[in-house]
């Protein structure tokens, strides 16, 4: 039996693209909006399936969220997973402040409007923890620790999350997730996130050049994320409305020189020298607390870091994909072009 109706803005990206092939698995029926700012590629496979229907728009448009939820005779969707946007500090630093707040934060707004006038149930957010920024007494973050942002992208988000936070009674319940760094692959993979672009570089350099070596950050592999959202969209509303997750697990909170270890593990010829500059931007140094996750929706992660390198080692050896230095694999020079 088809289950509930989704949509998805920024279902073309990195995260997106999964979700979708796993709602789709799973029998869900899944609108996806994108304007395919790194192109389309990812979601060819899908075309054909008889649940889902793709909508190429713009989200900071007004209109987009309604046109596209009443193309097909569908449902009104049960939930809209709002992950479009300018992602990741450099592309927000790239882009400047006036474009980053006009798709990160009025188009958050935008859409939920849209959907709290359609009668969606549920709106999903991805957020992020660079949200938390520097944790100065060196205790894990959780989801009360006040907000510490270093980057223009986590000033967007924590905008976009205020005004969510605003719309706690709404029809339209807001359910938050502050993603840590993901790692793997999907139909839309990225290499300038950490773990994914220490095995690129590994892989065709043998060279590591590492900045801020003991800087801890948390990393989480975009199979679990997807799970974890789905069980966001599953979870009775009165558990996640106007509720904020870390989605990642405290066995993925690691410094670089620790993911630089897993490098080593399956390419020890790599060559790796170390940089303490320290420069503007995502300055991150934090270990965060899952236990909310945890303790509210059951969340356990069942991938670590191993894994992603063993993932992304055997896409990358096996010619997976033709021309991984491609700029389209990586937001900001993809941006900027
Ligand atoms: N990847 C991570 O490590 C991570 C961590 C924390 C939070 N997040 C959040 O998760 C969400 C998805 O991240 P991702 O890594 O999949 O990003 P991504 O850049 O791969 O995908 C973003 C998608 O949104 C689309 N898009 C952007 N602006 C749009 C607009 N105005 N209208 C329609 N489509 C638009 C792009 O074409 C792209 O397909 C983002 O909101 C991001 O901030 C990601």
């Amino acid at each position: 039996m088809t289950k509930r109706h989704i949509l998805i803005t920024g279902g073309a990206g990195y995260i997106g693209s999964l979700l979708t092939s796993e709602l789709l698995r799973q029998n869900y029926r899944v609108t996806l909006v994108d304007s395919l700012l790194f192109g389309g590629e990812s979601i060819l496979p899908f075309l054909s399936h008889p649940n889902f229907h793709f909508f190429k728009a713009d989200v900071t448009e007004p209109r987009v969220i309604r046109d596209a939820a009443a193309k097909k005779n569908w449902q009104t969707p049960h939930a809209i997973v709002h992950l479009a946007g300018i992602v990741g500090f450099p592309a927000c630093q790239a882009v400047g402040k006036q474009v980053a707040w006009k798709y990160n934060v009025e188009a958050t707004k935008t859409v939920f409007d849209q959907s709290a006038d359609l009668g969606v149930d549920r709106f999903v957010f991805a957020s992020t923890y660079s949200n938390y920024g520097l944790s100065e007494d060196g205790k894990p973050v959780t989801e009360a620790t006040p907000l510490n942002p270093q980057s223009l992208y986590a000033e967007t988000k924590i905008a976009a999350e205020e005004f969510l936070l605003t719309q706690k009674d709404a029809s339209c319940a807001p359910l938050l997730f502050r993603f840590a760094t993901l790692y793997g692959i999907s139909p839309r993979t990225r290499f300038d996130l950490i773990v994914n672009q220490f095995v690129l570089e590994a892989f065709t350099k043998r060279h590591l050049i590492i900045y801020q070596r003991g800087y801890s950050r948390s990393f989480v592999h975009i199979r679990d994320v997807v799970r974890g959202v789905i069980m966001g969209l599953e979870a009775e509303q009165s558990k996640v409305r106007g509720e904020v997750f870390n989605l990642g697990t405290e066995k993925g909170n690691y410094s670089k020189n620790d993911i630089v270890n897993f490098i080593l593990k399956r390419m020890p010829e790599t060559v790796v020298e170390y940089k303490d500059l320290t420069f503007g931007g995502d300055m991150r140094d934090i270990t965060v607390s899952f236990e909310k996750i945890k303790r509210v929706l059951g969340f356990e992660t069942t991938l670590d870091v191993d894994n992603g390198v063993r993932e992304v080692l055997f896409a990358l050896k096996s010619g997976l994909i033709k021309d991984p230095t491609d700029d389209r694999y990586r937001n900001a020079q993809f941006i900027v072009q």
